[in-house]
């Protein structure tokens, strides 16, 4: 037998060995448990082994699975490892899986599901980053569409083939499988949100501007920082503070000689109008003098190893101890640390390195995990049982946000928290928004930024934006223009730096960039009332804020896999700069005028307005604590019929009382009759009294690319005659 006989026998062997082993699971319980949305259970499934970490409660099941459902799972195990498998007929574009890089369009994508530190992720190594999403929208040619959730947090690959979507676990124990089945991806995606629940309603500051950078290292550094946007008059909400605020990275700690009074430098923030984001990161230093080490190790909260000695892991600091988040009493010592902290007038917080993140480069490379050994064993305790950190890895980031976000409320109960996390796994949008970590200056990763996001939206994740300009290596001028362009106009807008590289603020690159910066934040902030709509939305519905091109025509195949171009609610579409013959849905849409200069500002992403809508538009403000209303512009773009409808969602901008009535709800219509067109007020809702903040209204008709205006107020509504 020659060897390469022999090779292939033997490998043939191997084949058919695992052949045999892959034990097909039957099905042993199914049912709907909501509209169109059914529950898959294999036999052998035990909800005490494999614990929902994803769902925001247990559905129970109503009734039947219709017989021509279409869309079921195959369960099976293969060596010790639990699989899913559903098969697709037809032409089916293939959406969603979380935090990924690469395209828009999932057909024929794999990625890992295991949350790893993954700064400059490229092509081939970002298939696996800072977050778990098992789920997959598809999307038929006729427009209907389905989800399927796996319902589980172990390691995993997530194949998103045209014939077959495949989900496969590093572990045995069997999951159950939710299968959405609607008339449209939106619908899908509120079905999602019936399953793992929505963001929740954030302040509206966190709407606004953001400036960080690793690290504005000392409190007067932050004063200069505020002082420049308020001089230069460029619009920011919030200051974020990185890791060197810290006394040695020991997290819950302000260096004496850099922070020397908190306290004061937020309450000189707010005077400013700015509000303040502190790290906070899971890794607590050993070091039996500090407080949280003493703290946590008195209360029994740290991940031990399998031999029960206390885990060690190196982070910032150096050798840190974890919190075993697994465990009700962690999670309730974690939320109490807050109190202290935010009662320096902390406004947000920022939880990073949660996947967690481990530094083990002293190891060989074919044994650096970036993180906890899989065999560290997780105590669990409530309805979590203990397991090792294979099963609970991809869910430690979110228990932790779950835990700051209780700790933060208990602070200020009448505040929304507003917490951004680097790792997360679906159904986490309930407590935190994100980023998309560590990227690169460098265009392919502004573009990239694109599809993330929205494929973050199509994921249950609506909160979520890049470091806009690039967070590692230096900037140019000519990317950050480029890149704040657009990047205002995504939901989540934060500058960003690493420690080491050039000033990326919006001043920081000479005067002319810094008028396209401030072009590109006014656009923004204009927006705010449109935008803060569609957070609403969000929030109520599972929508997502940032949306792809193709869902303005369900039925348009052209625009199935565009990722440049994206659209803002179901009414504005969004071009940037970079944009090369983007597929752009047909019908009526208008370019759509905001600022002064923006026409000639050759950064500016486009704005499209959709035929048949009103777009409520604020005034340019500072910060978002600045009255955005007096005036509203209502922006008008008239279908075929002369007519158009718009909404505009307002409340207090913080607090609970809006899930008490205490919002507004304003739908505004126009129509067109004898050459005159007639912008009212048809309906409001909601006791907030949104009418003293509106006494002005100006209306914009944009029709051919022209502008015609008038103005009036809500009782009156708005005239304009010639055009
Ligand atoms: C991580 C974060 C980054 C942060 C840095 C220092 O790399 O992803 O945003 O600046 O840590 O805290």
């Amino acid at each position: 037998m020659t060897v390469s006989l022999r090779y292939h026998l033997s490998f043939l062997f191997l084949i058919i060995c695992t052949a045999v082993e892959a034990r097909p699971v039957p099905v042993s319980r199914s049912g709907l448990v909501g509209n169109a949305i059914a529950e898959f259970i294999p036999v052998g499934f035990d909800i005490s082994k494999t614990p929902s970490l994803i769902l925001q409660k247990e559905p129970q099941i109503k009734s039947s699975v219709p017989a021509d459902w279409g869309i079921v799972p195959e369960f099976s195990v293969n060596d010790g490892k639990a699989s899913a498998v559903v098969r697709l007929k037809g032409d089916v574009s293939l959406y969603g899986g979380g935090e990924v890089t690469g395209p828009l369009l999932r057909n024929g994508q794999t990625i890992k599901l295991w949350n790893t530190d993954n700064g400059a992720y490229g092509t081939d190594n970002g298939k696996r980053l800072y977050q778990t999403h098992p789920w997959v929208l598809g999307v038929r040619k006729d427009g209907t569409a389905f989800g399927v959730l796996f319902d589980s947090s172990w390691k995993a690959e997530l194949t998103t083939n045209s014939d077959k979507i495949e989900y496969n676990a590093e572990g045995g124990a069997l999951f159950r499988v939710f299968v959405i089945n609607r008339k449209s991806p939106q619908e899908v995606l509120k079905g999602l949100a019936e399953l793992t629940g929505t963001m929740a309603m954030p302040p509206r500051w966190a709407l606004g501007y953001h400036q960080c950078r690793f690290s504005y290292g000392t409190e007067e550094k932050v004063r200069s920082i505020a002082n420049t946007f308020r001089e230069k008059n460029i619009p920011c909400d919030a200051i974020w503070m990185d890791i060197d605020y810290m006394e040695g990275y020991r997290v819950f700690t302000f260096n004496n000689k850099n922070f020397p009074n908190p306290k004061k430098l937020n309450d000189d923030l707010h005077q400013k109008g700015f509000k303040s984001v502190y790290m906070i990161d899971p890794g607590v230093k050993v070091d039996k003098n500090y407080w949280v080490y003493q703290s946590g190790t008195a209360n029994d909260v740290w991940v031990k190893q399998p031999d029960g000695k206390e885990y060690h892991g190196k982070v910032w600091p150096g050798d840190c101890a974890f919190p075993d988040f697994t465990m009700p009493r962690t999670r309730k010592w974690w939320s109490g640390l807050y109190k202290d902290f935010v009662s320096t007038g902390i406004d947000g917080i920022w939880n990073d390195m949660n996947e967690p993140a481990v530094n083990d480069n002293e190891l060989a490379a074919d044994l650096r995990l970036g993180t906890m050994p899989y065999n560290t064993p997780h105590r669990g305790g409530g309805n979590l049982p203990a397991g090792n950190h294979l099963l609970y890895h991809n869910a430690y980031g979110r228990f932790m946000v779950e835990a700051s976000r209780n700790g933060i409320l208990a602070v200020n109960p009448e505040k929304r928290p507003f917490i951004l996390t680097r790792a997360n796994l679906l159904g986490g949008q309930r407590y935190a928004a994100t980023w998309t970590g560590d990227n690169l200056a460098d265009p392919r990763f502004m573009k990239v930024s694109v599809p993330m996001s929205i494929t973050l939206g199509l994921s249950g994740q609506p909160f979520s934006g890049p470091d806009i300009g690039g967070f590692l290596e230096n900037t140019s001028g000519e990317l950050w223009a480029q890149w704040i362009g657009f990047g205002t106009l995504l939901p989540f807008a934060r500058g960003h730096a690493c420690a080491g590289t050039n000033d990326k603020e919006p001043w920081a690159f000479g005067p002319e960039i810094e008028n396209t910066s401030r072009i590109a934040l006014e656009r923004r902030y204009r927006l705010l009332p449109y935008l803060y709509t569609l957070f609403y939305k969000a929030h109520t519905t599972g929508l997502p804020i940032m949306s792809p091109v193709f869902f303005a025509d369900l039925k348009d195949a052209r625009l199935r896999s565009e990722e440049q171009a994206f659209m803002l609610g179901s009414n504005l579409l969004v071009v940037p700069a970079f944009a090369k013959n983007p597929a752009l849905p047909t019908g009526i849409w208008e370019n759509l005028h905001l600022i002064n200069g923006e026409e000639t500002d050759a950064y500016q992403a486009k704005l499209l307005i959709k035929g048949g809508s009103i777009i409520p538009a604020g005034k340019v403000i500072q910060n978002t604590e600045e009255k955005s209303l007096d005036k509203l512009t209502l922006y008008v773009c008239l279908d075929s019929k002369g007519q158009a409808n718009g909404e505009l969602y307002w409340d207090a901008g913080d607090g609970r009382g809006f899930n008490k009535g205490n919002n507004a709800t304003l739908k505004f219509h126009a129509a067109t009759q004898n050459g005159a067109t007639k912008i009212s007020l048809a309906s409001q809702s909601g006791k907030y009294p949104v009418n003293n903040e509106i006494k002005q209204i100006n209306a914009v008709i944009v029709k051919n690319g022209k502008a015609y205006y008038g103005s009036g107020n809500l009782k009156t509504g708005v005239i304009i005659k010639s055009y």
